[in-house]
């Protein structure tokens, strides 16, 4: 599919900003004094040679004031809540080392919609002057915020509730703090991965989905300074396109819930093209489809799904990992789940020269409209389908349409 490539990219920030701002608030009663509000530093790049992190939490009951976060002192005597969830912010290369402008607005938009301790990773000192010198101190950044992240999950926060939001150069830095997590962090978001030096990078160099149980990214500026290659489990491609009456407003959902996606490592690089088509007003619907095997096997399972309505017809391909039992894919279609009336399923056995994989598989299929709903309803198939090796088997799919 050619798509994304002629088409003119808003920039990323009026998307996230905008869309999780559909019911901006003033907020600005100070209710505590007991603290001062603390801020991004300015750099001047003339003498900006030193990171100096640090660390600011902002909270729901106070979505505008930044608390500093020291480096040795205890994370106790702030209002962070270690039962609530974490989103880090990491911002990107800062040429005149200034607060980037969409912290604030990033921040509160968080606070609006979640209960959650937001920590924006103010690194302005190390990410001005060059680009190949913020670059440069990307690996001592992320050492210490990997040491910030340790001191939260020796307080007992777990580590699948923390969720690094990372943009542009940030975003790799999120992906290796991740990596020296083990991957085991929850999520990492990474809003238009920086492209310059990381197009070619190692996976360890650059953001990946090994880096976190659910790596997401959103590009909207491949043709400049964005990556243009997958890097997430889910990669968005967002064109220039306009919001339609009647899409899922996606990109709010899944940058701030989990879109129905579980803590389980998923099978790498999905790529969903957002309104994907030039000639609007079209827009693409998805739906999380899933296979349960009923019995684990020692192989990778791949199983190609297709939904057809009367006009259409799109396909995914949901992967199980060896020796898992469930396979989760997006699957992007072109007209509302409900108007899709048969969905075809087929077992793709992996056959090789040596050796010849099972001749058919049993499991059930399930399929949801993303975001879900609150029932996180599905509509699933009876149990125990069997799929033969290469041979299609068609069922017809109800879901009523709200
Ligand atoms: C809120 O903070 C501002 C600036 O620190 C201060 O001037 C103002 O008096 C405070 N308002 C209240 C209601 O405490
Ligand atoms: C932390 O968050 C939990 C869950 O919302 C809440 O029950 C608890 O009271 C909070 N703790 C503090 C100290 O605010
Ligand atoms: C950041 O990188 C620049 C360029 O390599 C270097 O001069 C500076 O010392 C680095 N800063 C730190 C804190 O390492
Ligand atoms: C699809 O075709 C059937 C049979 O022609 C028709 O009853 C149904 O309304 C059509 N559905 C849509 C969504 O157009
Ligand atoms: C959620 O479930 C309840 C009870 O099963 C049902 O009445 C309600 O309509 C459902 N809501 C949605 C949005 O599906
Ligand atoms: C499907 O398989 C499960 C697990 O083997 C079994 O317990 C169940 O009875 C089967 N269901 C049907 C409807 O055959």
């Amino acid at each position: 599919m050619k798509m994304v490539e002629d088409l003119k990219r808003k920039p990323l920030f009026i998307l996230a900003v905008i869309l999780l701002l559909s019911s901006a608030q003033a907020g600005n009663t100070n209710r505590t004094s007991w603290h001062q509000c603390a801020d991004f530093q300015t750099a001047n790049f003339l003498h900006g040679s030193k990171l100096n992190v640090q660390f600011l939490l902002f909270t729901s009951s106070n979505p505008s004031c930044g608390e500093l976060i020291l480096a040795d002192d205890g994370i106790e005597d702030t209002s962070f809540n270690s039962s609530l969830e974490t989103k880090i912010i990491i911002h990107g290369f800062r040429a005149l080392g200034t607060k980037p402008s969409w912290i604030e607005g990033l921040v509160r938009a968080i606070l609006h919609t979640s209960h959650v301790n937001v920590i924006a990773v103010d690194w302005v000192h190390g990410s001005t002057g060059a680009y190949h010198s913020a670059v440069d101190n990307v690996t001592q950044l992320a050492l210490s915020i990997s040491h910030f992240i340790s001191k939260l999950l020796a307080l007992g926060v777990s580590g699948t509730s923390i969720h690094i939001i990372g943009v542009s150069l940030g975003a790799h830095v999120a992906g290796l703090v991740g990596h020296f997590h083990g991957g085991q962090l929850g999520r990492i978001t990474g809003l238009d991965p920086a492209g310059p030096k990381y197009t070619r990078a190692s996976l360890e160099e650059r953001l990946d989905p090994g880096d976190a149980l659910f790596v997401e990214a959103i590009h909207t500026d491949a043709d400049n300074f964005g990556i243009r290659i997958p890097v997430g489990h889910i990669d968005y491609f967002v064109n220039g396109g306009k919001d339609q009456p009647g899409c899922p407003r996606f990109i709010s959902a899944g940058l701030l819930e989990q879109a129905g996606v579980s803590m389980r490592r998923l099978p790498k690089e999905v790529i969903v093209y957002l309104m994907t088509s030039p000639s609007a007003p079209f827009c693409v619907h998805h739906s999380l489809v899933e296979f349960r095997l009923q019995k684990k096997r020692n192989v990778v399972t791949s199983i190609e799904i297709t939904f057809y309505s009367n006009s259409t017809k799109d396909t995914a391909k949901i992967t199980i990992p060896q020796q898992e039992e469930v396979g989760k894919r997006l699957l992007a279609h072109k007209v509302p789940l409900c108007e899709i009336n048969i969905v075809m399923l087929k077992y793709l056995p992996n056959n090789r020269f040596w050796r010849k994989d099972e001749s058919h598989i049993v499991g059930k299929f399930c399929a949801a409209p993303l975001p879900l709903n609150k029932n996180r309803t599905m509509f699933c198939l009876p149990w125990n389908i069997t799929l033969y090796g290469n041979m299609d088997l068609s069922y017809q799919l109800s879901a009523a349409c709200a």
